[in-house]
Formats: structure tokens, sequence, C-alpha cells
């Protein structure tokens, strides 16, 4: 050996623990404690040794050290707990303590060790976490709503105001084609074309602004604005989609409307691309006070575990839920096909103006 007793053995180890650490005896009385509690506790060990918590920490300290140490006697487990303590100046540190029983050869449980480490750093990184997660999210939500607010204020401009100017050059031209003599047929060739230019213009206008935000959605509300992204989405598809709602009575708040039209819209565009789904259903239901919206195809499904993490499509579905309060679920698997559920609440935060009409 080394030429070092055991108790020097003990001393060695315990003290090159850089967390607090200690044996206590069944009466919870201290056996030994190494340098790093001594320094925090700040008394010679002398003081410490052969007395109880009870006798060296304050009281409301004392006695969660005396309770868990009765547990551990108790049920000869180890047990592993967090608090927070002050510091000899007085400033709050949390610490991770692990207290397990001491056995003797007979097995019967003679005492305790245990370890305390500080993990302040640990605890202040959580909350960070946390703090820097709610303010990503809050942002996100804000970024959803300024981005769906200015397609709405888009579509509608594009809508009024060259919509209008529009139909106002058709007008023109069809004054002029009244107008321009027969002769040279060029000339009425060119006009008619214009023309043409112009209407195919109004549809792509129309489109455009439909794809920015339908206007159907505010006008006519959910159910109409299902219909037409059903019926858009599918246009020259092998894709057949069923659509149901159980009540078509319900005037949704507008985030409502705009949050399941938007879900609905992004599932539905997944199945179209990346499905190879013949047949899909889209369901809207209600469950008191709550709005559910299913989506599902009898398409190829996915592992779940694949969905690539820099796609933003299925991210945005639950994010567009969770802002209303909601949740939203995928199920999925490959051969099986694809189910969104999505559900939001009707009468709390933002939407508490949905009404049944
Ligand atoms: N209905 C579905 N059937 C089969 N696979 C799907 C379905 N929906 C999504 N996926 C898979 O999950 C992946 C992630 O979907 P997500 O909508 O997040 O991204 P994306 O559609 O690829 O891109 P985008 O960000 O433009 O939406 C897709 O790339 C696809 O592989
Ligand atoms: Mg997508």
């Amino acid at each position: 050996m080394i030429g070092l007793d055991t108790q020097q053995q003990q001393r060695a180890l315990l003290d090159n623990i850089p967390d607090m650490a200690w044996l206590k005896d069944r009466d919870c009385r201290y056996l030994a404690v190494n340098t790093a509690y001594l320094d925090i506790l700040g008394v010679p060990e002398k003081l410490v040794l052969g007395k109880r918590p009870d006798e060296i920490w304050p009281p409301e300290i004392a006695e969660v050290y005396l309770r868990t140490d009765r547990a551990v006697l108790k049920s000869g487990r180890r047990r592993r707990y967090e608090e927070q303590r002050p510091d000899t100046a007085g400033s709050l540190h949390w610490f991770e303590t692990i207290k397990s029983p001491i056995r003797d050869h007979a097995g019967r449980i003679v005492g305790t060790v245990g370890i305390s480490r500080d993990i302040s750093e640990r605890k202040a990184a959580e909350d960070e976490l946390v703090r820097s997660r709610a303010q990503l999210r809050e942002l996100s939500n804000y970024l959803q709503s300024v981005r769906e607010e200015e397609r709405a204020r888009i579509s509608r401009e594009l809508h009024d105001e060259l919509g209008q100017t529009l139909t106002a050059m058709k007008m023109e031209l069809g004054w002029l084609r009244e107008r321009v003599p027969a002769e040279p047929a060029l000339l009425r060739t060119r006009l008619d074309r214009l023309t043409s230019i112009v209407d195919q213009s109004v549809v792509d206008l129309q489109r455009i602004a439909a794809d920015l935000r339908p206007m159907i959605l505010d006008e006519l509300g959910l159910v109409s604005a299902m219909q037409w992204l059903t019926q858009n989405l599918t246009e020259g598809s092998a894709l057949s989609v069923e659509l149901s709602f159980d009540r078509e009575d319900v005037a949704y708040a507008s985030d409502v409307s705009t949050a399941v039209f938007r879900i609905a819209q992004e599932a539905l565009t997944n199945i179209v691309r990346h499905s190879r789904a013949t047949h899909a259903k889209v369901a809207v239901s209600h469950d008191q006070g709550e709005l559910l919206l299913d989506v599902s195809d009898n398409g190829r499904g996915m592992h779940l575990a694949d969905t690539r993490r820099e796609r933003l499509g299925l991210v945005g579905m639950g994010e567009r839920a969770h802002m209303l309060g909601g949740s939203m679920d995928i199920e999925s698997a490959p051969g099986h096909g694809t189910r969104i559920s999505a559900r939001l609440p009707l009468t709390s935060g933002k939407s508490a103006k949905a009404t049944a009409r």
C-alpha cells in the first residue's frame, strides 16, 4: 500500500470531491465531512463532527435534511432532490443532493452518505432556455399575424385597385374596338389580342390575390373558403377530397378561421406534394368549446422521426394551433397514410369572440 491508514485514505478521497460530501450515522450525526462542505458551511470540522443537522444549520434547512435522512434510512433507497440554500454572503444557490443508505456486512442500514452539488449555473441556463423559447414562440406568433395581415392587405389592394384599373382598360379597349375602321384588319386583330391579354391579367390577378388570402374566407366564412381551397388544390389531380362539417352555422373569430384554413391548406398541400394519396378527408367538428380539424390521407405515410427539421410546414401547423391555446397531433407510418388532427379552443383567449349564429 502507499503508507496511509484507512482514515487517511478516506480523507484523501473525500477532500478530492469538489462537491459537498458527508457520512452520517443512524441518528443523523455527522461522521465525516469534506473540505468543500466546511468551506460552504464556514465552520471548522470539530464543530460539525458528532452533531446533527439541527445543531449546525438554520432550522428550515435542518428540517429538510433530517426529513430526507430519515426517509433514506426508512426506505433503504437512494434519494435525489434539488434544494435552494443561501451561501455565506446570503445569495441563493440551487443544489442537487443525493443521499444513499450505508449497510454493514449483515445488510443492516447503519447510516447515510450524501453529496450535494451547486447547480445554480445549470438552473440559470435552463431558465434562460425556457425564457428564450417563449420569446421565440412569441416572435413567431407575431410574425405569423403580421404576415397574415400583410397578405390580406395586399390581396385586397390588388383586387380593388389593380382589378378596377384592368376593368377600366377593358372597357376602353371595347370602346376603341367599336370605332376602329374594319380596314386594315390588322388593327382590330391587335386590339382583340390586347383585350385577351387584359382578360388573362384579370384571371392572374384573381389567382394571385386569392393565393395571398382568399377574400372568401373573410366574406363568406370558413366553410366556403374550405370548399374553395379543396377544389383549387385538387383541380387536375387524381386526388379526391371529402370535406365534412358537423355544423355550418358557426361564425368563428377571424383568428380561428384563419388558423383552421392555414392548417388545412398546409396539410392538403403536403398531401398533394408528398403523399401520392388517391383519397383524403377533411373533417371539422366541435367538441365542448373546441374545434377539431382532422385531415387524413391514404397515401404512403412517413417515418415521423425522419421529418426533416428544416421543413417548416409541419412545425408551422403546430405553432398556429399552439398560438390559440390549442394543440396538433400527427399520426403516420410508412404505408399507412397520414393523419393531422388539431384542436382549437373557441372560448378562451383571443378566440373568445366566436359565437354560434
Ligand atoms: N401527407 C403526407 N404524406 C407523406 N409524407 C408527408 C406528408 N406530409 C408531410 N410529409 C413529409 O414530411 C416532410 C415535412 O413536411 P413539411 O410540410 O414540414 O415540409 P415540406 O412540405 O417538405 O416543405 P414546406 O416547408 O414547404 O412545407 C415532407 O417533406 C414529407 O416528406
Ligand atoms: Mg409542407
